[in-house]
């Protein structure tokens, strides 16, 4: 595995010749903000011009701007994935089978398979095994187009392995460009420890010192059947909110709980999955300004209802799109093949798609600096292999990202 070294090099950029501009920084009938024939300026870090390829972003460039012809190509800016699980070790190829064969993720999870088995094999790895693993994950996000991912804890289940796995986390984020905001996640009661004693020392140890030691931008919980119960949710959340933490909650993927009338009430940033919504809940989401990041690899993998990403849009909510990266229940790093999912099964237009990977899911974040290309923005951007943005949605399995900028860094391809 290759060692990058802590301090990049960011560079200034001229991105000119670009067939078509998504800004995601649009009006009411060009919500995308479509430029075309248009020129990109990175400085500093930061997306410095944007416009037409003759309005002078050619001024003032110095011997060390580093000029891109994209030949017409289709840019945006870098996918946000508002939800991943990268950091655990083990293969669960076994169960995966096994379920390919029949068999439900629920059974093998009451066997004592799944996320405890993943519990496990975590929780005996080493640390550099840990940021290896993650760090290649990390790398294959990139080679996808995303340059800021979610990253949630989880597959410890103590509180010293959850606060391990945050620090880790840290230490694979320093040795790839992708960008990441952490997350603590209360994933399922460790049936090994007193469950109340757990979820009170979550609340009373956890989480005051994530949030002392700024090590989590959010707490989620996920909330169903064999996970935390909707009271202990409540409680979870109340107290990060209280330490200042967002709020996210893995809601209504299996069986309905109300965790995302919860979600809505409690002002969480995003809820998550959302198989099996009620109905008129969808109201209550857009009410509330929370993120529907909505996971078709989940739905994929377990064979679930696609989540009805159609009632939500048409309620007014907030639609995001993420990969669930985990080793259980959605094995994979790409966010451009969610987005055709989202296009095929779930019915969302192309735009919405795009939206979903950009403006959207940087809001779950709070990161309002990412996914636009706008003066003033982080300097990310994305190359393809494609002239317009329904290409990418409609040529699913295959690698299109040509080159990838992040903060001002040529990320992808390596020079
Ligand atoms: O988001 N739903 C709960 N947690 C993960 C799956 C984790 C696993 O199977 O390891 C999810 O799908
Ligand atoms: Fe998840």
């Amino acid at each position: 595995m290759r060692t990058v070294p802590e301090r990049r090099i960011v560079a200034d950029f001229l991105v000119h010749n670009i067939g078509e501009l998504l800004t995601c920084d649009g009006s009411k009938d060009n919500r995308l903000g479509i430029l075309r024939d248009a020129t990109v300026r990175i400085k500093d870090g930061k997306i410095a011009h944007v416009g037409r390829d003759d309005t002078g972003s050619h001024d003032a460039l110095t011997p060390d701007t580093i000029v891109i012809d994209a030949e017409g190509a289709l840019c945006t800016p870098g996918l946000v994935d508002p939800h991943t699980h990268p950091i655990f070790a083990g293969s669960r190829a076994e169960e995966f089978d096994l379920r390919v064969r029949g068999a439900t993720y629920q059974e093998i999870q009451s066997r004592g398979g799944g996320i405890l088995s993943t519990v496990k094999a975590t929780n005996s790895a080493d640390d550099d095994e840990l940021v290896q693993s993650t760090a290649a994950r990390f790398e294959r996000f990139l080679r996808n187009g995303v340059t800021l991912a979610e990253a949630k804890t989880g597959y410890a289940l103590t509180i010293d392995g959850e606060l391990r796995l945050l620090k880790l986390l840290e230490r694979a984020r320093a040795q790839t460009a992708v960008d990441i905001s952490p997350t603590l996640l209360a994933h399922v009661p460790p049936p090994d420890q007193d469950r109340k004693q757990y979820v009170a020392r979550f609340i009373e140890e956890l989480i005051p010192a994530v949030a002392h030691e700024q090590l989590a931008e959010a707490v989620d919980v996920y909330c169903d059947a064999g996970a935390f119960t909707l009271d202990e949710t409540r409680a979870i959340l109340s107290a990060a909110k209280a330490h200042g933490r967002m709020l996210r909650v893995h809601a209504e993927q299996f069986t309905r709980t109300g965790a995302a009338e919860l979600a809505a009430e409690i002002g969480a940033a995003s809820v998550e999955h959302l198989e099996e919504l009620g109905p008129g809940v969808e109201k209550l989401l857009a009410r509330a300004g929370t993120v529907c990041n909505l996971l078709p690899g989940a739905a994929l993998t377990l064979k679930l209802k696609w989540p009805d990403a159609r009632r939500m849009l048409d309620a007014g909510c907030r639609v995001a799109l993420g990969t669930d990266c985990n080793p259980g229940s959605s094995l994979t790093e790409s966010l451009p093949l969610m987005m055709s999912l989202a296009a095929m099964q779930m019915g969302m237009s192309c735009e919405e798609v795009w939206l979903a990977v950009t403006r959207q899911a940087a809001h779950a974040l709070g990161r309002s600096d990412a996914g636009r290309i706008s003066a003033g923005a982080r300097g990310d951007l994305v190359l393809w292999d494609a002239s317009d943005h329904r290409e990418v949605v409609q040529h699913f399995g295959v690698p299109l990202v040509r080159t990838v900028i992040v903060g001002g860094e040529l990320a992808f391809p390596k020079e």
